[in-house]
Parts: structure tokens; sequence; C-alpha cells
């Protein structure tokens, strides 16, 4: 338990992970212990009864204590064009108060901040924490839920940012 496979180093797995495309989003929080919000791809859903969602935060991330002393956090979806702005969430050494300095928030339920051109954002309560090696694996129960005109998806794979082009592609068979 907790130990990696030798076969398999953090190097090779984080290659590999760098294929697994993922939606860039920015997990919020405010209340007591403060406002704090990271860029987290480590985002999915659970299950819609009741509506759940996990989200995967290192342990060493300044924001992390205050999202769990919080006991609330907001998922906001990012779309093409916040790309400056998931850099200022997703790096270390930027003070939390700076990173809101940018752009429009409001707030629904919890009080967590939500980024106002979102393309989704979840506004939840944590009902669960799992620690799974440098991770806590956040469940949260979603008690709100915005949403704005539909653009196109900012997604991480390969390192970098990709707008998700809009175009459905129908599955043959
Ligand atoms: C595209 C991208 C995705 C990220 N995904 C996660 C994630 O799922 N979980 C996490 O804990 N950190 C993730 N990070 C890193 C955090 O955003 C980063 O460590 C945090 O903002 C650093 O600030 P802090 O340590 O001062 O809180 C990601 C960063 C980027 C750029």
């Amino acid at each position: 338990m907790g130990e990696a496979d030798p076969a398999v180093s953090i190097d090779a797995f984080r290659a590999g992970m760098s294929r697994l495309g993922a939606a860039v989003n920015i997990v919020t929080t405010d209340g007591p212990a403060g406002k704090h919000g990271i860029t987290a791809s480590a985002v999915c859903s659970v299950t819609d009864t009741p509506p759940t969602l996990l989200v995967c935060v290192n342990r060493s991330s300044s924001a992390h204590d205050v999202i769990v002393g919080n006991g609330a956090l907001c998922v906001n979806v990012l779309g093409q064009g916040h790309e400056d702005l998931a850099m200022r969430f997703g790096k270390p050494g930027i003070a939390p108060e700076e990173r809101f300095t940018t752009d429009a928030w409001t707030t629904l339920v919890t009080g967590a901040p939500l980024l106002a051109s979102a393309t989704a954002a979840f506004d939840c309560r944590v009902i669960e924490r799992h620690s799974v090696g440098t991770h806590s694996v956040v469940i949260a129960r979603v008690v709100g839920i915005a949403k704005a005109d539909l653009g196109q998806s900012l997604i991480y794979f390969d390192r970098s940012f990709h707008a998700l082009p809009p175009r459905a592609i129908a599955p043959s068979a």
C-alpha cells in the first residue's frame, strides 16, 4: 500500500497520463478557512443519484486544507480563452487573493467563487475525503449548477491546452 510498483516509474505513469485528455477546471472555495482556488483536471462524475462528483487534490497544495476546512467547493469548467486563468490558478507561488484579480466572479449556494464565464459550474458541499498516495480524493455533493453559452471546451492533452473542435463525430455502427 502506498508504494509504487517498481516496474512503473512515476515518469512513465505521467507520460502515459499525458495522453489521457481531460477537461480543465478551476476548483474554488470560500468560508471560515479562507478563499482559495486551484486548476484541476482530476475531476469526474461519481453518480447522478444523488448528484455527486470527485476532485483529486494534492495534499501539498496550499488550497488543500482550505477546501477541506470550508467543506465546500465549486468546480468551474473552463473553455477556450481561459488558458491564462488556468495557469494563474495552476502554478505555485501565486497568492490566493492574486488568483481572483482577473475575470468576473459570483457565488451560488455555498459561497465558493463561481467564474461568471465558466462553461458550467458545480457548487458543492464536501461529503467525504480519502487519502490516496499524495492526494485527497474529495467527494462532493452538487448543490447548485450554473451554465453559460456553449463554447469550445478547454482540454489538457499532451502537456498543453487544446480547444475541443466543435465537430461531433458519430460512431459508424
Ligand atoms: C492543467 C493543470 C491541471 C492540474 N490538475 C490538478 C489536479 O487535478 N489536482 C491537483 O491537486 N493539482 C492540479 N494541478 C496543479 C495545481 O493547480 C497547482 O499545484 C496549484 O495551483 C499550485 O498552487 P498551490 O500549491 O499554491 O495551491 C493542475 C495544474 C494544471 C496546470
